[in-house]
């Protein structure tokens, strides 16, 4: 039997009055790309908080590899293998992409960093964060400060940095949102060619982009899970054209 990467059993999380998300149980097979899509409001975003740690649920749980995190803190799972975008607010926009990747490293490194060995690892170091910028096209921008890249490359780095901690299980939530069409294809590129060990979940909200990329689609509607089926039965089904695109 494939083991589970991500188990969420019954999943509840309640703002107020409001359901966002009402009771959602969801498995993910070690090494599978998942797709989660869904309308505006759906509950996505919120899932995904609930999952990684961000927002604590209102009921159910949350299992990675067989492990129940339902009440680790987010840096827990982190360390467990839940990898996920940073956000931008978390790198220093002063510092080059290149600085940015080596605190990155050095932070998440678990080798004690005493002086007498910091010259001899500093080289290696290096080498990994620009092998880290490399990975995600990067490479050529590594001496730029933060502040001056663009947008698209922002979104490039908050991939280097997720990678980073090498994550078993990486959650991108709209990783092409306000991205320039060229951008667009660059960043769905580089998702698609991540190693396939990489447990994938994702939310996106492009169709071509999600159903080209997805093992299995899972919609969501009104904090619920209507389908989940492969991208072929996703197109197919009449409800989700109902609720996803307004029409049968
Ligand atoms: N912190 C919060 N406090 C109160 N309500 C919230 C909060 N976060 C989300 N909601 C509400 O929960 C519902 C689900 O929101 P969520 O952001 O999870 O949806 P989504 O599927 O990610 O939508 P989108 O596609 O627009 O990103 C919405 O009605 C939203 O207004
Ligand atoms: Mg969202």
């Amino acid at each position: 039997m494939t083991q589970l990467a991500i188990e969420v059993g019954a999943l509840a999380k309640v703002f107020g009055g409001l359901a966002a998300v009402d009771g959602v149980s969801l498995s993910v097979p070690a090494g599978e790309r998942r797709v989660l899509i869904g309308p505006n409001g759906a509950g996505k975003t919120t899932l995904f908080h609930c999952i990684t740690g961000t927002l604590k649920p209102t009921r159910g749980s949350v299992r990675l590899f067989g492990r129940d995190v339902t009440r680790d803190p987010e840096h827990r799972r982190t360390a467990l293998g839940m990898g996920r975008t940073f956000q931008i607010t978390n790198v220093f926009p002063d510092l080059t992409l290149l600085e940015n990747m080596t605190l990155a490293i050095v932070g998440t490194d678990r080798r004690k960093w005493v002086m007498h060995r910091a010259v001899a690892a500093f080289a290696d170091v290096r080498r990994q964060a620009l092998e880290g910028l490399e990975a995600v096209g990067l490479a050529g921008r590594a001496a730029q400060p933060v502040k001056l890249v663009s947008y698209g490359e922002r979104r490039q780095l908050e991939l280097a940095l997720a990678l980073n901690t090498r994550p078993k299980v990486l959650f991108l939530d709209e990783p092409c949102a306000g991205l320039s069409p060229s951008e667009r294809q660059r960043i769905s590129k580089m998702i698609a060619g991540l190693p396939r060990d990489i447990t994938l979940v994702m939310i996106e909200h492009d169709m071509d982009v999600a159903l080209g990329l997805a093992d299995r689609v899972t919609v969501l509607h009104q904090g619920r899970v209507i389908l989940e089926g492969t991208p072929d039965e996703v197109r197919a089904n009449a409800e989700v054209r109902e609720v996803y695109f307004g029409h049968g």
